[in-house]
């Protein structure tokens, strides 16, 4: 019922020559899947990402996006840009927008309300800390994240939403949660989504994150609450991607 939908997020890597190289690359890998795949490139290569992408199954993602129309912000970007530069989807409140950006529950939510406003669909990023989860408070942890980014979203756009579940610990270490814990975590995610929104919570598609990688993502995959993944490392090679978007 729900689509799976596989997504990489580039990071700041990959120039815009480089984009339209494995974007190249990456096209006739993918091109028979019934997953949903998106690409997160650096926001400056997306004008260089959308002409690759042409007459392609791969949709394109924004890392990022601001909360406002226009104005005197520099250095940041508007929906309006993203949709202009064919975005359909944009990560919000990834963890290292929270580390190293102040990214806070408040700005993820005030970016939320405006992508859906203006018809681009969120992914939105919640997940625990390597001290959070020793002390036992994952549940909690995503639970609040998730209802403070969504707090004040209608549920007739519940459905436009992405959910990623990448635990902090296993971003980028090598190490990710083991397919029952993160299939357990969902699901306290997707329970906290149904307190507020009833059945809409069975269409609200979440995410695994956190060194998932062509080894990993058929068992991860296999569960019944992860619905695709949003991968970082591993999508910046064509044929490891691409091996994560045929799991
Ligand atoms: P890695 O796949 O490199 O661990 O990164 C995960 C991530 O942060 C995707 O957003």
């Amino acid at each position: 019922m729900r689509k799976p939908i596989i997504a990489g997020n580039w990071k700041m890597n990959m120039t815009p020559s480089e984009t339209v190289k494995l974007i190249r690359e990456l096209k006739p890998l993918v091109e028979g899947t019934n997953t949903e795949v998106v690409v997160c490139p650096m926001a400056v290569s997306l004008f260089a990402a959308k002409e690759a992408l042409a007459g392609s199954n791969i949709r394109l993602g924004a890392q990022n996006v601001y909360f406002e129309d226009a104005g005197a912000y520099t250095g940041e970007w508007n929906c309006d840009s993203l949709l202009e530069l064919g975005v359909e989807y944009v990560i919000i409140g990834h963890s290292e927008r929270r580390q190293y950006f102040n990214e806070s529950d408040e700005t993820v939510n005030k970016k939320v309300h405006k992508a859906l406003q203006k018809g681009l669909k969120p992914i939105v990023c919640v997940g625990e800390q390597l001290e959070q989860k020793q002390k036992g408070v994952t549940a909690e942890v995503v639970r609040m994240q998730t209802k403070l980014a969504l707090e004040g979203v209608r549920a007739s756009d519940i459905e436009s939403i992405v959910i990623a579940y990448e635990p902090v610990w296993a971003i980028g270490t090598g190490m990710t949660a083991t397919s029952a814990e993160a299939n357990m975590t969902i699901r306290e995610i997707r329970q906290a989504v149904r307190e507020r929104y009833a059945d809409a919570a069975d269409v609200v598609r979440i995410q695994y994150g956190g060194s998932m990688n062509a080894k990993n993502a058929a068992e991860l995959m296999a569960m019944s609450d992860i619905d695709g993944g949003l991968i970082g490392g591993a999508s910046l090679k064509a044929e490891d991607f691409s091996k994560v978007v045929n799991y």
